[in-house]
């Protein structure tokens, strides 16, 4: 076993996962990789011993026992986690699909809490044990048509902020990543502008950087972080910019 540690990367078949993956893999850890599909990650299993992919619908609770005995199976310990996987869908007020809110709420906050629950015993038994988990730049302002999106994502974002203060005593960190956007099939379907876009293989760069500080947050980039916190101050001149015209 690598003298590294041991990752678990949710979300890793394709994006921002995926990239995280190689990083850590190039760099020495064992990587185990979960997904519903292996998507991207068929070739890279191929060829690397250290990579171990699990399948894991995250919106699923009855798979977390499963899910938690396979990890067993390959590692007796998590040193940590990054809770990435999620998906994006985009609310029409004019047509609204309300069951939209279940379904994202499903994957993206529910999901991240169902990881938590599958690795918690694993991090217990690591020695600097790490929780990190994704969250979005879009909590930092109101989006249009983000509702679901956005709320999913600060759920995360405020879970998590009360894990660390629980998880205190047992020395395990909780650190929460807020990107802006990022160039993957996430985003490839979006029609608007996307300021200060970078490639995935950056945002990996740079999460996988902070995860090393250990922060409670790491947002990105800070042009973004800027241009939000402005939006948040003057909330109704950002809403006038950013109202969508009849
Ligand atoms: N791209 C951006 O601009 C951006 C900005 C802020 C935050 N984020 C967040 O970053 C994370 C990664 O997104 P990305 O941009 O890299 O998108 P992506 O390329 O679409 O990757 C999403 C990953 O999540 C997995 N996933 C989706 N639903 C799942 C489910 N029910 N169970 C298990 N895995 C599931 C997908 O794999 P399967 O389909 O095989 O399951 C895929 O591996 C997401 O949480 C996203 O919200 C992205």
């Amino acid at each position: 076993m690598s003298s590294k540690g041991v990752v678990w990367i949710t979300g890793a078949s394709s994006g921002i996962g995926l990239s995280l993956a190689k990083r850590y893999l190039y760099n020495g850890y064992r990587v185990i990789v979960s997904a519903r599909h292996k998507g991207e990650l068929a070739p890279l299993l191929e060829q690397n011993d250290e990579l171990t992919f699990i399948p894991f619908d995250v919106s699923d609770n009855t798979q977390i026992e499963s899910v938690r005995e396979t990890l067993l199976s390959h590692t007796d310990h998590l040193d940590c986690v990054i809770l990435n996987a999620g998906t994006c869908e985009y609310f029409e007020i004019d047509s609204p699909d309300w069951d939209m809110m279940q379904r994202i709420m499903s994957v993206n906050y529910l999901g991240l809490v169902h990881c938590v629950e599958t690795c918690l015993p694993l991090l217990r038994k690591a020695a600097n044990p790490h929780i990190v988990g994704v969250s979005s730049q879009a909590v930092q302002a109101a989006f249009t048509k983000t509702q679901a999106y956005g709320a999913s994502k600060a759920a995360i974002r405020y879970f998590l902020s009360s894990l660390r203060i629980d998880l205190k005593k047992e020395n395990i960190d909780v650190t929460c990543i807020l990107p802006g956007f990022v160039d993957t099939p996430l985003t490839q379907k979006n029609t608007f502008p996307m300021p200060f876009l970078m490639p995935a293989e950056q945002a990996a760069a740079r999460i996988e950087r902070a995860i090393e500080r250990r922060p409670y947050e790491y947002a990105f980039p800070k042009r973004l972080s800027v241009m939000l916190w402005l939006g948040r101050h003057f909330p109704k001149l950002w809403s006038a910019l950013t109202a969508p015209k009849e």
